[in-house]
């Protein structure tokens, strides 16, 4: 079994991005700019959004924050993305999801203009990619094919499986794998609730992608013999032991799983941190005007 080392990948991903920038900022091009609107007190989302904004520092990016309280209105949210899509000086901007329930996520996404959407989630952005044209790829699944990349790993020919359909994980995931490309040319299965003989079709998995949201879900028993196991969970489960009063869990039993597994990503220090690579690199390609001029 190998680990795919995101706390590795990212790392040197990062670095290779910071080299572009002070390529980028040394011929006189502004220092890319990402801006963030975080609405609510969600933990998750707060950490999520401090460690994008920690990492643009790092890389040499200029980073904003726009905190909303959960009871702003849509037509509030509307307004700051306005701003924002307006903004010269801002090159790339997401919305942290999920938001509040009295603000509808997809008119908002659609919203943002798609040249600064570096989240890839406006459906221009997404229909780009589905016909394959440069677009802003969506952040978790960009930052899995760059792993599936960079361990060389084969794709032409297997079986993927992915577990979930969402719009910011399965579903883009799905398309990529299947794309005449590398990483791609997978036949590609996608599970969902409703999805019968699930632990059979997961055994026919030479790629598993697993996007479903329920710690240590898939157990070996799903697995077949050599697999790639990608586990894209990120749940928090109480955990007195913890100072935090939590513990991160994947939607893989990590101990479990491993031995029957060629390669597999750990939870935490897989999926998460090449998320934030998928965002920044969207944000540089947004800052030299590579897909929309
Ligand atoms: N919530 C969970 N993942 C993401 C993401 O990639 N982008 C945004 N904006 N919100 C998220």
């Amino acid at each position: 079994m190998q680990l795919l080392d995101g706390k590795l990948i990212s790392s040197q991903i990062k670095a290779e991005i910071k080299t572009e920038v002070d390529y980028w900022t040394s011929k006189g091009g502004k220092k890319p700019h990402l801006a963030a609107i975080l609405v609510g007190n969600d933990g998750a989302s707060e950490t999520y959004v401090a460690s994008k904004i920690r990492s643009c520092e790092e890389i040499g990016f200029t980073s904003t924050l726009l905190r909303f309280d959960s009871d702003v209105t849509e037509a509030e949210l509307l307004g700051a993305v306005e701003q924002l899509n307006n903004d010269p000086d801002v090159d790339g901007f997401i919305v942290q999801l999920p938001l509040p329930k009295h603000i509808t996520e997809n008119t908002i996404m659609e919203a943002v203009h798609p040249a600064k959407d570096v989240d890839g989630f406006h459906p221009i952005n997404v229909g780009r990619m589905c016909k394959g044209l440069p677009a802003y790829l969506s952040a978790t699944p960009f930052g899995i094919i760059e792993m599936l990349k960079r361990a060389d790993i084969e794709t032409a020919g297997k079986h993927c499986v992915v577990i979930g359909r969402s719009q910011i994980v399965g579903l883009p995931m799905s398309i990529l794998m299947q794309r005449n490309t590398y990483p791609g040319n997978c036949t590609v299965t996608i599970c969902h609730s409703k999805t019968q003989n699930l632990k059979e079709i997961c055994k026919s998995a030479d790629i598993l992608i697993v996007a479903l949201g329920r710690p240590e879900f898939v157990t070996a028993e799903y697995v077949k013999e050599g697999a790639v196991v990608i586990d894209v969970g990120i749940s928090r489960v109480p955990d007195a032991s913890k100072k935090s009063g939590f513990a991160i869990k994947g939607d893989v039993n990590f101990q479990n799983v491993a031995p029957k597994a060629s390669f597999i990503t750990p939870v935490p220090g897989g999926v998460g941190l090449m998320t934030i690579c998928g965002l920044l690199t969207n944000t540089l390609m947004a800052a030299r005007k590579e897909i929309y001029k």
